[in-house]
């Protein structure tokens, strides 16, 4: 998948809004991004009618669970046609080499991305889930595992780009959400930063959802975020 892809996050709860959205950005090659919220209103049957229409969907579920069961959770998303899915590095090796496994049986498996540390998660949250390190060492701690384990990339936070970057290297692919244009408004996202200084920090992809969802003109928010990127 190409550098420079932008994900747009329907977050919404019906397949009639998350349809429109996606017919709204018809022929501009954005991809779609279908999380918990959408998945658990409607389910798989929403994923592949918009993988039907000819659009890349990243199935945003964060899989964690015993090996076996995030494998086989894997090989049904490969088999519902997503490009993407991610599951938590905390699930350990084991788990992150079982879905390698399993989608290495695919001819043209999706990517699988780990998340690392959540980032609504700060140093004293990590503390009492029994992690004493800082967020960030424990971000490149987790992004190295999933790498040795198989996985494509990571999701993360615009802040930690560069550091998994040094730490993974040039193929590892980093997809960050916490995006906002230049022009619009933070909502409830603290650390954030525009599309063109998230991809020249060195993410991969980008995941924007309010500022386009939520625009007037969503065709015209998303072509003035291509532009703001060229
Ligand atoms: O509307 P907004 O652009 O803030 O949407 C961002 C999307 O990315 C949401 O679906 C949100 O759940 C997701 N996300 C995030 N921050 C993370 C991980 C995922 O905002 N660290």
């Amino acid at each position: 998948m190409e550098k420079g892809k932008i994900f747009v996050a329907l977050d919404v709860n019906t397949k009639e809004e998350a349809l429109e959205i996606v017919s709204d950005l018809k022929g501009l090659r954005a991809c779609f991004k279908i999380g918990k919220q959408l998945f658990t209103s409607v389910g798989p049957e929403l994923v592949k009618e918009v993988v039907a229409m000819g659009e890349d969907v990243f199935l945003d579920l964060k899989y964690h669970d015993i090996p076996n069961t995030v494998a086989m959770a894997g090989v049904a998303a490969a088999s519902l046609g997503v490009k993407v899915f991610n599951v938590h590095a905390g699930g350990g090796r084991k788990m992150m080499e079982a879905v390698r496994t399993e989608l290495n049986k695919f001819d043209d498996p999706p990517m699988v991305l780990a998340v690392t540390v959540l980032t609504s998660m700060g140093e004293d949250d990590l503390r009492e889930t029994g992690v004493d390190d800082t967020p960030a060492d424990q971000v490149k701690r987790l992004a190295i595992l999933a790498k040795e384990s198989g996985m494509d990339g990571v999701v993360a936070s615009p802040l930690e780009i560069e550091l998994i970057r040094q730490a993974c290297g040039e193929n590892f692919k980093i997809l960050t959400p916490g995006i906002r244009p230049a022009s619009s408004s933070a909502d409830d996202q603290k650390r954030i930063a525009t599309p063109a200084s998230a991809l020249k920090a060195g993410a991969d992809y980008l995941v924007i959802g309010r500022p386009i969802t939520n625009a007037p003109d969503r065709r015209k928010a998303f072509i003035d975020i291509l532009e703001e990127i060229k």
